[in-house]
């Protein structure tokens, strides 16, 4: 099979402004000794870090241990993540949380608040007979009780899974099947949008019958003081906590002992339970949130991710605690009541790092491009992206609207299965280009590789993405399927390295471009082309909003291109048959004729999942003709395939 071709020029650089250089974690000089210390002797470079960044109850010996696919790390050594995270930092007077509701109240919780808290809720779930090992599932909205919660469960060793409240009682109901959870915690209700939604009906729904015979009890924290149908089983959070503070030992655990469990959906079939260990992936926590959030004592970190995203896991709640850092948090939706409320959140809290998803950054920008001029955003230093390629369009804006020309983006990959960051900028050291996630941070080495694994060497041809070094946050498997984990992440090379399912390129200097998902290529003509570049173009053009580009059988070309839009508001008017002619002239001088779309098609949105990535899958189904397939549980807007398919 052909390598994938790149036909997307960007080279537009930006450079780190003198004052952030002045004062960021990692100079170049820095950067140059991790990269040499682990060109060296890698079990040195993690064995130093682990050291450095980890507080042990006992220390490790071993390093690195096991072969492909089954790597431990610090196995030897004992730790309890939360009280790395949480009792390292009291008596020092710091805020660790802080919290906006949608109806915009504000709550602050220190750290010597928060270990208060954890230990009562730790308590209470002692006392309820849980026991290390155990899964609980929390069912609940970013507050700081579901952080409590999961700090409460790493305190004793219970291996939690949050699955985001968004989620059907159905999609739940397998997920506490599958892992066997014996608790779940949830909420009375939450607000969405300006409305309630009921989460304990959806749990409740999920329970009921005995669909979840494993589940022994529900835990309750009021959080509206909505009316609930109190059932036999259940618990209010308020009533087991106990009527004095109590202090619980932090349960000793081992390194690989598992800290969490997190669903992901595959493209096909049941969602993968992926099984994160307790030390390796905290260092790698750590050690991200230093180098690339450049994090320090007085900034205020907020990441948008829901905790129900490995994002909310690794940047809300291990990461930026584990360095004892101040978060904030919002349990809101981004456009309510206006689409302004991520920028009057980040003024009115001096916000000083903000992490989001290109999918929320272009949904502001087409619901409000100026809005952000009415706010003053100068508190941010440093500025995220995460979870899907970002489009230069998109990037300009947050350079230039969100982050005043000054702010250094960080656009950062990595995947549920990776646990922390793998490719992003040094933000103090990177130039930047929009849409390129730059190198491979230190530690970490990543091939680009064919079919049948070689080394691809030529600049700007795409290949898969792959990892060809073990690294500690690095998943340890699926929940109860050995043979899904070989299959999905190892098996094609052989157990050579770990597949990251992605496709990439490496440009002249040496960056890399994600251009998709290794399913999302179409091939036109024998021409190999990652379906993000075309969408790229396509939403470069002022009219456009959103994208998103899939393949469809053409007798002539193997493959042809269709393309769904969804236009600005203010735009809307232009969804006809001549608009769609000068959109298709449009890619073809920003790409080529090779890449213009055959079909395109209007629509209001996008199917997307419930963290917002386009379910490109679905569109090939509708494109192709085909009836749905797959896994949709994860869809945030079902009514949309309706439309879709009327379109065709
Ligand atoms: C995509 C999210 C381009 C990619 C942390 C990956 C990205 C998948 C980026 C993982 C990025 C994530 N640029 N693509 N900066 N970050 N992706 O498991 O396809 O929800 O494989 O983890 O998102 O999604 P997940």
């Amino acid at each position: 099979m052909k390598n994938i071709e790149s036909k997307l020029v960007e080279s537009r650089k930006y450079k780190p402004d003198d004052k952030f250089i002045a004062s960021s974690n990692l100079s170049p000089t820095d950067l140059k000794k991790l990269n040499n210390l682990y060109k060296e002797d890698p079990d040195n470079f993690w064995s130093i870090l682990g050291h450095k960044e980890i507080k042990w109850i006992k220390n490790f010996k071993s390093i690195c241990t096991g072969d492909a696919p089954f790597y431990e790390w610090f196995r030897d050594g004992k730790l309890n993540v939360s009280e790395n995270c949480i009792d390292r930092h009291i008596n020092k007077n710091k805020n660790a949380i802080i919290h906006i509701t949608e109806d915009n109240k504000k709550q602050i919780i220190t750290y010597d608040n928060l270990y208060t808290l954890v230990n009562n809720f730790s308590y209470s779930l002692k006392n309820i007979g849980l026991k290390k090992g155990d899964r609980v599932i929390i069912y609940m909205p970013t507050i700081p009780e579901s952080i409590i919660a999961m700090q409460s469960c790493a305190r004793l060793g219970l291996i939690h899974s949050v699955v985001f409240a968004g989620f059907s009682s159905e999609s739940l109901r397998n997920r506490i099947n599958d892992c066997s959870a014996k608790v779940v915690i949830t909420v009375d209700a939450f607000m969405r949008n300006g409305n309630i939604i009921q989460a304990k009906d959806i749990v409740d729904k999920a329970i009921e019958d005995e669909n979840c015979p494993t589940i022994k009890k529900c835990i309750i924290y009021k959080n509206l003081g909505k009316k609930i149908d109190l059932k036999d089983n259940d618990l209010w959070w308020h009533e087991i906590l106990p009527s004095e503070s109590k202090i619980v030992d932090p349960e000793i655990m081992a390194s690989e002992d598992p800290l969490f469990i997190l669903y992901t959906s595959g493209s096909t079939g049941k969602p993968k339970g992926i099984v994160h260990s307790s030390a390796g992936y905290l260092l790698n926590c750590i050690i991200t949130n230093k180098w690339v959030f450049d994090i320090k004592d007085d900034d205020i970190f907020w990441c948008t991710a829901d905790i129900g995203w490995i994002t909310g896991h690794s940047y809300v709640v291990y990461g930026p605690l584990a360095t004892g850092s101040t978060i904030l948090i919002y349990d809101g939706a981004p456009t309510f009541p206006k689409p302004d409320r991520f920028w009057d959140i980040i003024e009115k809290n001096n916000v000083s790092i903000f992490y989001t998803a290109p999918t929320a950054i272009r949904t502001l920008m087409k619901l409000g491009e100026n809005l952000p001029d009415n706010y003053n955003l100068r508190s941010l230093r440093l500025l995220g992206t995460v979870g899907e390629p970002i489009n230069p369009k998109a990037w300009i804006w947050y350079q230039v609207k969100i982050g005043n020309k000054k702010c250094p983006i960080v656009d950062t990959w990595w995947q549920t299965e990776t646990g922390a960051n793998i490719i992003a900028p040094i933000p103090g050291i990177t130039h930047t280009t929009p849409g390129t996630c730059t190198k491979p941070l230190p530690g970490i080495e990543i091939g680009i590789v064919d079919e049948e694994g070689n080394d691809i060497t030529e600049i700007n041809q795409g290949g898969n993405l792959v990892i060809k070094n073990p690294w500690p946050s690095m998943l340890r498997g699926i929940w109860d399927d050995e043979e899904r984990y070989i299959d999905t992440y190892w098996k094609k090379f052989n157990n050579r390295f770990y597949i990251t399912g992605d496709t990439a390129r490496k440009d002249e200097n040496g960056n890399i471009w994600i251009m998709g998902r290794s399913d999302d290529v179409v091939n036109i003509s024998g021409h190999r082309l990652g379906t993000m570049e075309i969408e790229s173009a396509i939403v470069s053009h002022e009219y456009v909003a959103e994208a998103a580009v899939v393949s469809y059988k053409h007798e002539i070309k193997g493959e042809a291109i269709h393309a769904f839009v969804t236009l600005k508001n203010s735009f809307k008017n232009y969804n006809n048959t001549e608009f769609s002619i000068q959109l298709r002239d449009w890619v073809k001088e920003k790409i080529g004729s090779i890449a213009k779309p055959d079909r395109v098609s209007f629509s209001d949105s996008l199917p997307k999942t419930r963290s917002g990535k386009i379910m490109r899958r679905l569109l090939r189904n509708i494109a192709r003709g085909e009836d749905i397939s797959g896994d949709t549980s994860t869809l945030e807007n079902e009514n949309i395939l309706v439309q879709l398919k009327n379109i065709l």
